[in-house]
């Protein structure tokens, strides 16, 4: 039996309904696999534990946190506590405490949603963004002052080390070299007067000589953003710093049919510490407690959660059950339908176990 140790962070608002929906999933697939045992602690740290405790995790969090192997997040942020409170007090401490510094985020169209671009072919977009998570534009240096003077100033350092900028882009190298298409776009900003991306260029072009067999190629992040929307069947993998993949995965949302639906991971390659599996949507306060939240970004993660353990083809089967679900129309109303969150649960389950059973 393969057991995990699974932290379980449900965080604000519809995290903690797509969260204990994922998890229903992910115990429905280790009883198909029949050798896998996950091992789930809970843990309520939230905007809702700030309001009660001052803080957003206990002190020792980090450290109650390394007994696991992996980390399960819904979404932090609501609006009773300000943004800056929730994230630095949680997301990003738990991010770059254990070395996340990778974010994988894929970008596929599935059977039964077709994308909003009219143009495309359903199935045709298939690609990958690695964005860099550890600093860049969301640099800890800088803050605010001469608050409420007419001077009042907020200044933020991007700061990009060359340690960070080569691991990111070996690591996306790494992953073109193993696919099919062999091809990674950079997004950069090298045009104006921006001091780090010339830097980021360099970068990618010295990694690019160890890796002759990819065909790379960079891009002004604005033109990459119509690129998106134009020609998103060219792309392969795609490599972007912090806040210029966080941007481009919500336009790579959008493009697959809904935010509800894309699976991200925050990964520590070394795998000396947790890495943590959350989805690219936040705690969307608009629709929280009723019930109506797509919860297939949180299970496509759980998807993304079994390949990170080797389990790639129980991790196929879960991805083959979503898209039965979506095919078959049982799905929440951002994707136009009427189901309920656990319905939509509910619907993933019976494929992934009917099928296996027939
Ligand atoms: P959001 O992703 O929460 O919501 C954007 C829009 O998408 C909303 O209209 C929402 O209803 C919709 N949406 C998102 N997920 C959905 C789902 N699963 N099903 C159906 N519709 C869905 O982004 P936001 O409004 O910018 O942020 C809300 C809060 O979430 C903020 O506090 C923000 O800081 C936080 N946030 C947290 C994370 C995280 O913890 N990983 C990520 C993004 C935003
Ligand atoms: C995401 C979110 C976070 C980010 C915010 C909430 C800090 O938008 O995970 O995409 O920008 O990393
Ligand atoms: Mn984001």
């Amino acid at each position: 039996m393969n057991r995990y140790r699974v932290a379980l962070i449900p965080g604000d608002g519809i995290g903690k309904e797509v969260v204990p929906a994922a998890v229903r999933v992910l115990n429905a697939a280790a009883e198909l696999h029949g050798g896998l045992q996950f091992d789930y602690q809970m843990f309520p740290w939230s905007c809702e534990y700030y309001l009660e405790h001052g803080e957003m995790m206990p002190k020792d969090a980090l450290q109650i946190l390394s007994d696991f192997e992996l980390i399960f997040l819904g979404a932090c942020g609501y609006p009773s506590v300000p943004d800056h409170v929730s994230l630095w007090g949680m997301l990003i401490p738990i991010r770059r405490g254990f070395q996340q510094y990778i974010n994988l985020r894929p970008v596929k169209t599935l059977r039964g949603v077709p994308s909003p671009l009219k143009s495309e072919k359903a199935g045709e977009i298939d690609f990958v963004v690695v964005r860099e998570n550890s600093e860049g534009e969301y640099s800890s240096m800088g803050g605010r002052i001469h608050e409420g003077t007419p001077y009042e100033t907020a200044v933020q350092v991007s700061y990009f080390s060359r340690m960070a900028v080569e691991r990111v882009l070996r690591y996306a190298f790494d992953l073109a070299a193993k696919s099919p298409r062999k091809r990674l776009m950079a997004a950069t900003k090298s045009n104006g007067i921006i001091h780090t991306m010339p830097f980021w260029d360099q970068v990618h072009r010295e990694i690019a000589k160890e890796y002759p067999d990819v065909s790379t190629r960079v891009m002004h992040v604005d033109a990459l953003a119509a690129y998106f929307v134009l020609q998103p069947h060219e792309l392969d993998v795609v490599v972007a710093s912090n806040l210029f993949g966080d941007i481009l995965t919500d336009l790579g949302a959008a493009i697959m049919g809904s935010i509800g639906m894309a699976p991200a991971a925050n990964i520590n390659p070394e795998r000396k510490y947790p890495s943590m599996f959350e989805p690219v949507h936040g705690s969307a306060p608009d629709i929280a407690g009723r019930g109506i939240a797509n919860p297939i970004g949180q299970i496509w993660t759980a998807k993304m959660m079994l390949d990170f353990i080797g389990e790639q083809e129980l991790g196929a089967k879960l991805l083959d059950a979503i898209e039965a679900t979506l095919v078959s129309g049982r799905v929440t109303p951002d994707l136009g339908g009427r189901a309920t969150t656990e319905e939509v649960a509910d619907a993933v389950i019976h494929h992934l176990l009917g099928r296996e059973r027939a």
